[in-house]
């Protein structure tokens, strides 16, 4: 039984094989030609099932998103969500990458990227595993070097431990947030740039993030951008 599920996926993955990147080391440095276009690069890591990679797509046909998801049954989703977004806009602007990245200096040169979205990440709560923890700091470093002048990362998370772990880290770095709040849904306090981008940041949702929200449960959110 197990083997035929297995069957049925690796038929299932095959079937949409082109909106999946294969051996993506192979574009370092040369993803707009991948894409056949100038328009900007934006990066999800732990895409799961891709609701928000796909809405994004939808939404901003002239940019081109990269989503990436280590869990190939769950990768499968994003990957016939990219299908959907190629059918209707007429355009492949989403595309998703199959594996766990540890170190995205591997994958893109520097400033070759104009955000990176890191959507309810896995907490990895145990204090021993913090460097797997997708905010430590040599990866935020790598994600800022990544990134165009300008450019941004966005986090968001249910979870308070995460949340405290990640402004440390940024901190660390002295990566000064230009929005942090602990309950996005709920601010009333933020004005100015830092209101624009909350507005935003809810008009996009994930999988988890509707979950979470309809448990009632606060969503942290976190906007760090390149100098
Ligand atoms: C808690 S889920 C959140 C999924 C989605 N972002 C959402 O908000 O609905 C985290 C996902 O990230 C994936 N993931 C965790 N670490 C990853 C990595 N280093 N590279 C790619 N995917 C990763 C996991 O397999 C899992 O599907």
């Amino acid at each position: 039984m197990r083997q035929r599920r297995a069957k049925n996926l690796e038929e299932k993955v095959e079937a949409l094989a082109s909106y999946q990147v294969e051996n993506p080391q192979k574009f370092f440095g040369r993803w707009q030609e991948f894409f056949g276009n100038q328009n900007p690069i934006y990066l999800e890591i732990g895409c799961g099932k891709g609701q928000f990679a796909l809405r994004q797509a939808l939404a901003h046909p002239n940019r081109n998103y990269i989503a990436v998801e280590g869990q190939i049954s769950v990768a499968l989703r994003a990957m016939e969500k990219a299908a959907l977004a190629e059918q209707q806009t007429g355009r492949r602007n989403l595309v998703i990458i199959c594996a766990f990245v540890n170190d995205i200096g591997e994958l893109f040169q520097e400033g070759e990227l104009a955000g990176i979205y890191l959507n309810f990440s896995d907490p990895w709560p145990k204090d021993r595993h913090y460097k797997r923890r997708l905010t430590y700091r040599s990866r935020l470093m790598s994600y800022m070097k990544a990134l165009m002048p300008e450019g941004f990362i966005e986090i968001k998370t249910d979870n308070d431990n995460l949340f405290a772990f990640t402004q440390e880290e940024a901190d660390s770095c002295s990566f000064l947030p230009v929005a942090c709040v602990a309950d996005l849904y709920g601010d009333t306090a933020s004005s100015g740039s830092t209101a624009v981008f909350l507005k935003e940041a809810i008009e996009i949702t994930t999988e988890y993030e509707d979950k979470f929200r309809s448990q009632g449960l606060p969503i942290h959110y976190m906007r760090l951008e390149k100098k």
